[in-house]
């Protein structure tokens, strides 16, 4: 869970790579480094730290470099703590490393190393490979790669250079994102196109088993043994523009106006004449009405957004939906089988748990169903079958507009189903997705006006412990909005079902306890404001998230987020929006670094 970089050119490079870096800082930000060929040496600089803080200090102290080719690494943690010497690029003056990825093997791999004379200064995984590559490295690059990777277990990216071979970089993968950028004259490697559009636009994806090598001439890609190999080149859709923060205060800001749009490019792609149309991807109505099963698995806001899911298949298709959390999923022996469905849920694509549930439900004999953002993922091309969410990037690690778009995917998802297997006409499925494509308006009037978003966070910024409660689709919501607040405003919150909160947790509350009710599901109001009734009678203080029409009494709720009228089916997707921004300026209010929350990192390739 890192962002590797390369560059090779006729321009110095130093400042290129940090440039680079600092847009793959979402994928971790423990510590940065990079390596380039100054004069005849293999010259390394890196720190412990954001980029900015250490890379960046340490780079100004440092002679000016004259380089035109080199890697580059941002870290986060797994071996090691975050340290000078943990710190990538990783080697020994011959032979230099950047590294995305796990090694399971390298206690093994150590030990045999140890075995041959060689010391290990880190406590990283990485090192196992820069020393084995050293060890087959007698001359010839493709083959010291060849055996080391022969050898290594795990998930790994890597951008290696030789010391022998000046200004060329050679590239492998297996399981971890890389992609190898075609600019004019100079040529890159990255984790994510993000870090190279400012140079670049066209690019292609390393496969597993292939060999990028770079130099000032150009590009060659070869297999394992060698052998010449021929690949598509791809162009990136994503401008520049999108992948900074376009004059708002945080990405997560930024990303959360995005929404309206976000929205109509998932939606709006999938539907023909008024109905659900997955033909694109391969999702028939025959193969929809044959499915025995359906599973929906992610991680995190993904899984939150398969709970959406269930909710809305069951009570529209009148069908029995599984969600699971993929790190549960794979570990036990889930009953997903052939005839199923497994939907996989994945913004980035390289969640590492998710991928594995994906590959299970597989071998399993299930049809996938990948449902992601980034073009060109792992899991995109393990599925069966893609849903791209067309959200563009989302850089800030807290997710909002992927969130928002995976569960009006799901929306449409279940139309389709529900459509299909009767359970809904024509006339109600055509009226559902017309209320489905009016969402997006009406996200746009609760982005209209920040103060009462300001005002709440002004209320609970400084509690030390919230409750967040709903009951159906409210309560699917409540998990995510409970997982925003804690993730960046590091407030302590939980996410229960309304109904259960009198068999024990509302022992929490006491004198001043804030609690965010949601209430946008006419049925379930009643019992909902009797709920709300009975913490507030033990001193909660309530914020009840609600259409803006409903009349909330004074002995019911303290504040409330009134949101703009719509079908109950469809306000939790539009409440989303008061969530993620009642989280956003709690965070901002408590002064946390909203877009990179301590301790995480944008995308889990790690279990
Ligand atoms: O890239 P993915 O959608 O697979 O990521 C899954 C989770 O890690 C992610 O949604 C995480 O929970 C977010 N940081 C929540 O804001």
């Amino acid at each position: 869970m890192c962002g590797i970089v390369g560059f090779v050119g006729k321009r110095a490079c130093a400042d290129i790579l940090v440039d680079a870096l600092k847009k793959l800082e979402y994928r971790g930000y423990d510590s940065a480094g990079i390596a380039v060929f100054e004069n005849d040496i293999i010259k390394t600089v890196k720190a412990k730290g954001k980029i900015g803080e250490g890379l960046s200090v340490k780079l100004k102290d440092e002679p000016e470099l004259h380089a035109v080719c080199g890697i580059g690494h941002t870290r986060w943690a797994t071996h090691g703590e975050p340290s000078d010497v943990n710190s990538h690029p990783i080697g020994n003056g011959r032979i230099s490393i950047v590294h995305n990825g796990i090694i399971e093997n390298y206690r093994d791999i150590k030990n045999f190393l140890i075995g041959k004379g060689y010391v290990f200064e880190s406590e990283t995984d990485t090192e196992t490979v820069a020393k084995l590559l050293d060890y087959y490295y007698s001359g010839d690059p493709v083959e010291a790669i060849e055996k080391a990777v022969s050898i290594i277990e795990g998930a790994y990216a890597l951008g290696i250079i030789f010391r022998n071979h000046k200004n060329r970089i050679y590239a492998v993968r297996k399981d971890s994102p890389l992609i190898v950028g075609k600019g004019n004259g100079e040529s890159f490697i990255a984790s994510d196109v993000t870090a190279i559009l400012e140079y670049t636009r066209e690019y292609y994806c390393l496969e597993r088993g292939e060999i990028a090598m770079l130099d000032q001439e150009g590009i060659h890609f070869t297999d394992l043994h060698g052998e010449a190999i021929e690949k598509e080149l791809l162009t990136a859709e994503w401008d520049v523009e999108s992948a900074q923060k376009g004059g708002y205060e945080h990405f997560m800001l930024k990303e959360i106006h995005e929404q309206p749009d976000a929205i109509r490019n998932t939606i709006s792609p999938r539907v023909k004449n008024g109905l659900p149309d997955f033909s694109e991807c391969g999702l028939t109505a025959d193969k929809i009405s044959s499915y025995k099963h359906i599973f929906i698995v992610g991680c995190g806001s993904a899984m939150h957004a398969g709970m959406v899911g269930k909710y809305l298949i069951e009570a529209l298709a009148r069908t029995p939906v599984i969600v699971d959390i993929a790190s549960e999923f794979r570990y036990r022996d889930p009953l997903v089988a052939e005839g199923d469905l497994a939907v996989i849920v994945s913004q980035s694509g390289e969640t590492a748990d998710t991928l594995e549930a994906l590959k299970l439900s597989k071998a399993k004999g299930a049809d996938t169903l990948a449902v992601v953002n980034v073009v060109g993922s792992s899991i995109a091309r393990e599925a069966d079958m893609v849903i791209y969410t067309n959200a563009g990037p989302e850089i800030s690690v807290c997710s909002t507009k992927a969130y928002a778009v995976q569960t009006a995917f799901m929306y449409l998802l279940a139309f389709e189903i529900a459509y299909v297997r009767g359970t809904i006409n024509e006339i109600r499925c055509r009226e559902l997705v017309k209320g489905l494509l009016d969402v997006p308006g009406k996200i746009g009037e609760c982005l209209e006006d920040m103060s009462v978003y300001q005002f709440v966070a002004s209320k609970i910024f400084s509690a030390d412990s919230l409750l967040y409660i709903g009951r159906g689709l409210d309560n699917a919501l409540s998990m995510e909005g409970s997982l925003k607040l804690k993730e960046i405003s590091y407030i302590h919150s939980e996410a229960y079902a309304a109904g259960e909160l009198k068999h024990g947790t509302i022992s929490l509350i006491e004198d001043g306890t804030p609690v965010i009710a949601v209430m946008t599901q006419t049925a379930l109001k009643e019992k909902m404001i009797s709920n709300v009734r009975t913490v507030k009678s033990r001193g909660a203080k309530v914020i009840m998230i609600c259409r803006s029409s409903e009349n909330v009494d004074t002995d019911c709720a303290d504040y409330k987020v009134g949101l703009p009228d719509a079908e109950d089916i469809f306000l939790p997707l539009i409440a989303t929006v008061a969530m993620q921004l009642i989280a956003y300026y709690t965070a901002v209010q408590r002064g946390c670094d909203v877009d990179k929350p301590r301790n995480l990192a944008k995308s889990v390739t790690v279990e």
